[in-house]
């Protein structure tokens, strides 16, 4: 053991639980590279937060610059950042998205908008979709069902939150269509049984289930709760702390499905790897929600705003190429699902792809195969994660300005481990 583990071993929770043991000194691109000098193809993204890849030039230059000036204002002073992010995110975000609220997390963005909705429906009733990630604070981890264990030993939850199915078409071994009908039966039976729409303030979903196993939902679905949400007065919250800027083609998953949310939640990637997080929506229902009904010390701190107008600025030119890399993936990834039975299904929107591993039988999950192949990757030098209940699902999110070259490599690394799986 280093003497890096060791000392982290006695000072550090043990409760995040490390993909590796390889400890990094430097960044570039799609690359980091450890002590010992070997470099590593990161097709992590530090879980889908570095979109334009480690170090890119703008955002470093916009964090220095912004550091020369203010570092902190707290909710005392006013300060050009804040408001200027807002403005950019005015910019692309979906249409009716028209203010904005920043914090530091995912988990905590998600806490503020069913807050939001909660204060200003009257409502307290919340749905959200098994297998959804929402986050692991206590009001988040009451939304989340990706995996029983996250909410394990924590019950009592926050109260009034129903989970209802989310279409999985290949475990359910159904087309996209039988399994977005079984789904939205499912919806309208809760609304029947178990809470009247006019209880719930909010339908909380991922239009593509992320931790979950990278699930698309599908627009069928995301419409049924729109129509839904329309017709009862319920406000529909779009999480896209994973699936936005840019990671899904377009700058949030949303505009790639055309649903309107009435309140979207951003996160990690906005500012490429400072922290920072946003819930965004109408004039109308941010302006109810009064001073002193919520509130933060850090959210939109100086320098993650600057930061994350300089990832706008970046990501608004490699945009256009995500839908080119996007095919060149998918078409890869579905060549070598013909050559490898252990390739159970291949799905995603844009540059979020999720490649399933199964067993013999072509659908029963498998974590040996994953383990397998993640192994082979590392000791080739490049670092996948897994998502999903069972861990059995690549979660493959290359940085959105990766070359064609460490795309390719990237593929041919996973392919040569299912290879050596396979034998
Ligand atoms: C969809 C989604 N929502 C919320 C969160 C929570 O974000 P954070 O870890 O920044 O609190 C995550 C994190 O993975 C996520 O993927």
């Amino acid at each position: 053991m280093s003497d890096l583990i060791s000392r982290h071993e006695s000072v550090i929770a043990p409760v995040i639980a490390f993909d590796t043991d390889i400890e990094i000194v430097a960044s570039e691109g799609s690359w980091v590279t450890s002590t010992d000098g070997t470099r590593y193809l990161d097709f992590t993204c530090g879980i889908a937060v570095s979109n334009l890849g480690h170090q890119h030039p703008l955002v470093k230059g916009a964090i220095l610059d912004q550091l020369d000036r203010v570092w902190h204002a707290g909710g005392v002073f006013r300060y050009h950042t804040l408001v200027e992010a807002a403005e950019r995110l005015l910019d692309i975000t979906p249409v009716g998205i028209e203010k904005f609220f920043f914090m530091n997390s995912g988990a905590e963005a998600v806490e503020a908008s069913v807050k939001l909705a909660r204060k200003t429906s009257g409502r307290q009733g919340v749905i959200v979709f098994r297998g959804g990630f929402h986050g692991r604070t206590m009001g988040s981890v009451s939304y989340t069902t990706s995996k029983a264990k996250y909410r394990q030993g924590y019950h009592p939850l926050v109260g009034s939150v129903f989970v209802t199915p989310f279409p999985r078409p290949f475990r359910w071994r159904m087309s996209l269509e039988d399994a977005t009908a079984r789904a939205i039966d499912e919806l309208h039976l809760m609304l029947k049984h178990e809470i009247t729409p006019g209880e719930v303030a909010a339908f909380l979903v991922e239009p593509l289930q992320g931790e979950g196993g990278y699930y698309p939902a599908g627009r069928e679905f995301l419409l049924e709760l729109r129509r839904l949400a329309d017709e009862h007065g319920i406000l529909l919250i779009i999480d896209e702390v994973q699936t936005g800027f840019g990671r899904t083609g377009d700058w949030f998953a949303s505009q790639v499905y055309d649903i309107r949310p009435d309140i979207l939640v951003m996160g990690k990637a906005i500012a490429n790897g400072l922290p920072l997080s946003a819930v965004g929506a109408s004039a109308e229902l941010l302006d109810a929600w009064v001073p002193g009904s919520h509130g933060t010390t850090f959210g939109g701190n100086p320098v993650s705003c600057a930061a994350a107008m300089a990832t706008i600025d970046g990501l608004a030119d490699v945009l256009p190429q995500v839908p080119k890399l996007s095919e060149h993936a998918f078409r890869r990834f579905n060549e070598l699902k013909d050559e490898h039975p252990t390739i159970g299904e291949v799905r995603g929107l844009g540059l979020m792809i999720g490649v399933e591993l199964v067993g013999p039988d072509g659908h029963t999950p498998s974590k040996l195969a994953i383990d397998e192949v993640r192994r082979y990757c590392l000791a080739h030098h490049m670092m996948v994660l897994p998502c999903g209940p069972d861990e059995n699902v690549i979660r493959f999110i290359p940085p959105l300005n990766v070359s064609l070259e460490d795309l390719d490599l990237g593929i041919d690394t996973i392919a040569a481990g299912l290879e050596a799986y396979e034998g």
